[in-house]
């Protein structure tokens, strides 16, 4: 019986970590074949800046649009009929000419070497610390999916769904509620079109006139004036009203405020009952533990079903298949 139990074991603990070692990624991962990989991305990353001050949001958003959609296999980059880019709704991305750049600036430095999905992962990192937050290791090492999912951009939240929906979204990639608090905070720079909020300020519910109640009454007279009713719905506003240039810790600040800009941003803390409410306080007292939490998270995404070892292949350009 004990040697049985012990055969049983051992064979359990055999399948557990080869099952491992098959998605494990590893921030070394390119140390031998591409030792220069995070100072490429960031010189581009930093160049592209200067054309474009909201570049770095932008970069930082295509890595949660990819990894929620079929794992972070770079999926997001492809072109084609079966694209994700030009599903409906539009979900206005973009910066896909800078992940181009950095491709080009690689193939360079080190060809055939650095997949698009890690180049994802490392530009959102990279962005971020220019963006004055944190600075986490990338665990490196994905590659790149041969098929898009224009289906699955569904599984990308929108920013009507309730707080219990998005929560269950991002469990079923196991990502907890305060990942989901911490992630939320990028919402901390860029920013978002009219269309992505103007229900809270005209029609809340699908009722003629009602505003959001749970949006700061001075704030939404503020946002009818950017937004006007028939206006401009593509109109670009600020996701963080003091400082959406910058990634600090004022967005949970709003939300006490009842300033967050999206419906969803507004759920983190407004809904009854919630246990994101308290996230967002200590998030909102501690910029540290914010930024803590927040690498941890962004690791936690970044994990989401890669493909590793003889899976999938290094594209030589990220918009197709080789
Ligand atoms: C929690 C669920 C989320 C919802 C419902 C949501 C929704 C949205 C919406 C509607 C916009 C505005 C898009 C536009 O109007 O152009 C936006 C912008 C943005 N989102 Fe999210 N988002 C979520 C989570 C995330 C996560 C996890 C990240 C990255 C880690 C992220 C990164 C961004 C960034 C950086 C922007 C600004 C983009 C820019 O300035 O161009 N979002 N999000
Ligand atoms: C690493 O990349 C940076 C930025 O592109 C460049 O300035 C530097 O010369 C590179 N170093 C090496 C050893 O290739
Ligand atoms: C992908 O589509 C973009 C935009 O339509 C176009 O500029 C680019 O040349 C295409 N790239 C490939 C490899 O098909
Ligand atoms: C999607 O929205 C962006 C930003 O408003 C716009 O530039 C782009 O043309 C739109 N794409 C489509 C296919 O409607
Ligand atoms: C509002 O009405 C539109 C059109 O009738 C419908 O498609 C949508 O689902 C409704 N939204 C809500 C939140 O009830
Ligand atoms: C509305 O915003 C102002 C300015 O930030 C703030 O002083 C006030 O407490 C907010 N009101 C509510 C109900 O949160």
């Amino acid at each position: 019986m004990a040697w049985f139990q012990m055969i049983t074991t051992l064979f359990l603990l055999a399948a557990m970590m080869l099952g491992e070692s098959n998605a494990q990624l590893s921030a070394s991962f390119y140390a031998k074949t591409c030792p220069n990989v995070s100072s490429v991305v960031r010189s581009v990353l930093q160049q592209a800046q200067q054309n474009d001050i909201w570049i770095f949001p932008k970069i930082v958003r295509l890595h949660f649009h990819d990894c929620f959609v079929n794992g972070c296999d770079a999926s997001l980059l492809l072109n084609g009929t079966d694209s994700e880019k030009t599903a409906p709704p539009n979900l206005s991305t973009e910066g896909y000419d800078v992940i181009d750049d950095i491709k080009t600036a690689l193939e360079k430095a080190c060809p055939g070497v650095v997949s698009c999905a890690d180049i994802l992962a490392l530009a959102a990192q990279v962005s971020v610390s220019l963006g004055g937050g944190p600075t986490w290791k990338v665990p490196l090492g994905r590659r790149d999916g041969l098929t898009a999912h224009r289906d699955g951009i569904g599984g990308i939240p929108s920013a009507h769904d309730s707080l219990a929906n998005i929560a269950a979204r991002f469990k079923s990639v196991g990502l907890d509620s305060t990942d989901l608090v911490a992630l939320s905070g990028v919402h901390t720079f860029g920013r978002a079109q009219c269309a992505a909020f103007m229900d809270r300020l005209y029609n809340f519910n699908n009722v003629s006139g009602k505003i959001d109640p749970t949006l700061n009454a001075t704030y939404a007279k503020e946002l009818q004036q950017r937004c006007p009713k028939g206006g401009d719905a593509t109109s670009l506003i600020d996701l963080d009203e003091q400082t959406s240039l910058s990634f600090d810790n004022k967005y949970f600040l709003n939300l006490q405020n009842r300033r967050g800009l999206l419906q969803s941003d507004q759920e983190l803390f407004s809904t009854n009952g919630a246990e994101t409410a308290a996230v967002v306080n200590r998030f909102a007292r501690s910029q540290s533990q914010f930024f803590a939490s927040f690498g941890k998270a962004m690791i936690k995404m970044g994990n989401i079903n890669p493909l590793t070892g003889g899976n999938g292949e290094i594209r030589l350009d990220c918009r197709k298949i080789n």
